[in-house]
């Protein structure tokens, strides 16, 4: 593993693989979708849910979906087409990194027993998913939350399979130190693929 490589994994590695844990174990052959499967922790997420078996969605703008199928993906969804929260129940599990919707239409593609946490992106939906989250779950079949990770978390089981060259790190490009603040414009621009880094 390249120090690049290395740099890229433990903040989306324990992310992708707390939510893939959300409801416990991933199993195989369970539904999961992944909104943001082309960014940081989606195209990590989505070869860990490969690897342990999962029928995995991936939803992202058009120029990601390439990327995303060749992950492994066994589905991909353009934002911009199509709205999967409207077709009902559907999926065992939605990670989601890109929340930008109403928790209650989340809860619409969720298989009766399913689960819906969320990663991050809009402050304000966010806090509508930590402040009702609880309520829903504690009312309803399906469970619903936010997901966190604690440092480090994981990442021996990351290791694992980037030694067996089931996951692979996806970086979009690296920047010098001295060029740090055209990589944050580049980040800006919303299109990059996998991860950023910075080489010292
Ligand atoms: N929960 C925690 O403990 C914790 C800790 C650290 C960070 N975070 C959060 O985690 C997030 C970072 O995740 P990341 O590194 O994977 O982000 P990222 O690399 O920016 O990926 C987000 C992806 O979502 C896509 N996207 C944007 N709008 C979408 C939509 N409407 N539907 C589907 N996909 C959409 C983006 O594509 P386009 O831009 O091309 O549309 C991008 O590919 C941040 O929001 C951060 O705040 C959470």
């Amino acid at each position: 593993m390249t120090f690049e490589q290395a740099s890229t994994l433990p903040q989306v590695g324990a992310l992708a693989l707390a939510g893939l844990r959300y409801n416990g174990q991933i199993q195989p052959g369970q539904k999961v979708l992944l909104n943001g499967a082309g960014g940081g922790v989606g195209t990590l997420a989505v070869q860990i849910a490969k690897h342990f078996g999962a029928e995995v969605t991936g939803v992202d703008s058009p120029e990601k979906l390439e990327l995303v199928t060749s992950l492994g993906a066994d589905h991909v969804i353009d934002y911009t087409q199509a709205d999967f929260t409207q077709y009902g129940p559907q999926y065992d599990l939605i990670i989601d990194v890109a929340t930008h919707r109403s928790m209650f239409d989340y809860k619409r593609a969720l298989n009766p027993r399913g689960a819906y946490g969320v990663i991050g992106r809009s402050q304000a939906r966010f806090s509508q998913t930590v402040f009702l989250a609880p309520w829903i779950s504690r009312f309803s079949s399906k469970k619903m939350g936010v997901i966190g990770s604690k440092p480090n978390q994981g990442l021996d089981l990351i290791l694992e399979v980037f030694k067996d060259g089931k996951v692979v790190p996806i970086i979009d490009s690296t920047y010098p130190l001295s060029e740090t603040a055209q990589a944050f414009r580049y980040f800006a621009e919303e299109r990059v693929q996998g991860k950023i880094v910075i080489t010292m």
